[in-house]
C-alpha cells in the first residue's frame, strides 16, 4: 500500500459523516443524457429530494439565469432552461448541501467556498463552450469544477484536532498556499482527498483525475477536463471570489493556455464574465 493510500484510509476511517452523492442527482443527470427527455419524469425524480428541489428553485430564480418570471415549479423551470443549464443547476444544488458549514481550519466562510465553487463552474463552462466540448464532456466539466474543492470539507472535518496548528500555519505564512500547508501538516492535499471521495462515489475516472490535478500543473495538462478545471480554479481565485488567504499565490502555468489553445485575450474575457456572473448570482441567492 502506498503512503498516500494509508493516509487516505486513516482520514476516511475518521470521517464518515459526509453524506454520499445523492442518487436523485445521478438519476436526473442520467435522464438528461437521453435524446428525448421526459421532463415530467425528471420533475418526479428531483422532487423526491426536498433539499435539492428547494436549492434548485432558489437558484433558478437568481438573476444569473435571466429567466423572465418567477419560477415556482421544477417543470416550469425546465421549460425555460437549456439542458446544460438544468445540469449545472442540479450539480450546484447538490454541491450547496456540502458547502453549508464554515471551514474553520482554512479560515473560510461557507458562503465563500460556495461562491468560489460556483465561480469556478461559470468560468469552466465558458471555456468548455468556447472549446466546443461535447455535452458529456461539458457535464464532466460542471461536476469537476463545482466540486473541485470538496476535499477541503473532508480535511476540515479531519483536522478538528490539529485545527489550531493548521490555522496558525496558514495565517502566519501567507506566502504559502493551502496545498503546501496541507502536505506539511497532514501529508496529503485536498485535491487527492476530493478525488478519493469521488472515486468512492463511483464518478468517472476523468472527473476524479481533474479534481486530483487541480493544483498540479504537470498533471492537469495531461487531460482536457483537468486543464479546464485547473484553469477555472486559478481564474476564480484571481477574481478574488472565495479564495482563502492564499489567493495571491495563483499564477497561470506557462503551458496551460498553449495546451488548451486559448489566447491570453480570452483569459480577460473569462475573468470579467466569471466575476460578473458570480456577483449577479450572489445578489439573487
Ligand atoms: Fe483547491
Ligand atoms: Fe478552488
Amino acid at each position: 500500500m502506498k503512503k498516500d493510500d494509508k493516509i487516505l484510509e486513516k482520514i476516511f476511517d475518521k470521517v464518515d459523516t459526509i453524506p454520499t452523492f445523492p442518487k436523485v442527482a445521478y438519476q436526473a443527470l442520467y435522464l438528461l443524457r437521453e435524446e428525448d427527455i421526459d421532463f415530467k419524469k425528471l420533475e418526479k425524480i428531483i422532487k423526491s429530494d426536498p433539499g435539492i428541489t428547494a436549492n434548485f428553485l432558489k437558484m433558478v430564480n437568481s438573476p444569473a439565469f435571466g429567466l423572465p418570471q418567477k419560477i415556482d415549479s421544477l417543470f416550469k423551470a425546465f421549460m425555460f432552461l437549456g439542458i446544460n443549464q438544468i445540469k449545472f443547476i442540479i450539480i450546484a444544488s447538490v454541491a450547496k448541501n456540502y458547502f453549508e458549514k464554515d471551514l474553520i481550519g482554512y479560515g473560510m466562510k461557507a458562503e465563500e467556498i460556495w461562491l468560489h465553487s460556483i465561480a469556478c463552474g461559470f468560468i469552466a463552462e465558458e471555456i468548455a463552450f468556447d472549446l466546443g466540448l461535447s455535452p458529456l464532456k461539458i457535464e464532466a466539466v460542471y461536476v469537476a469544477s463545482v466540486l473541485h474543492d470538496i476535499g477541503k470539507i473532508v480535511l476540515d472535518l479531519y483536522t478538528k484536532l490539529e485545527i489550531e496548528d493548521f490555522r496558525k500555519i496558514i495565517m502566519e505564512n501567507p506566502q504559502w498556499d493551502f496545498i503546501q500547508v496541507e502536505w506539511l501538516v497532514l501529508g496529503v492535499d485536498h485535491g487527492l482527498v476530493g478525488a478519493h471521495l469521488l472515486e468512492r462515489w463511483r464518478f468517472p475516472k476523468t472527473i476524479c483525475f481533474a479534481i486530483r490535478a487541480h493544483h498540479d500543473p504537470d498533471l492537469m495538462i495531461q487531460d482536457e477536463i483537468a486543464s479546464i478545471t485547473g484553469l477555472a480554479n486559478i481564474l476564480a481565485n484571481m477574481i478574488g471570489i472565495g479564495g482563502g488567504v492564499d489567493v495571491f499565490n495563483y499564477r497561470i502555468p506557462d503551458n496551460l493556455l498553449k495546451e488548451l489553445n486559448i489566447d491570453v485575450k480570452k483569459v480577460y474575457k473569462y475573468l470579467k464574465s466569471g466575476l460578473y456572473k458570480t456577483l449577479v448570482f450572489q445578489r439573487g441567492f
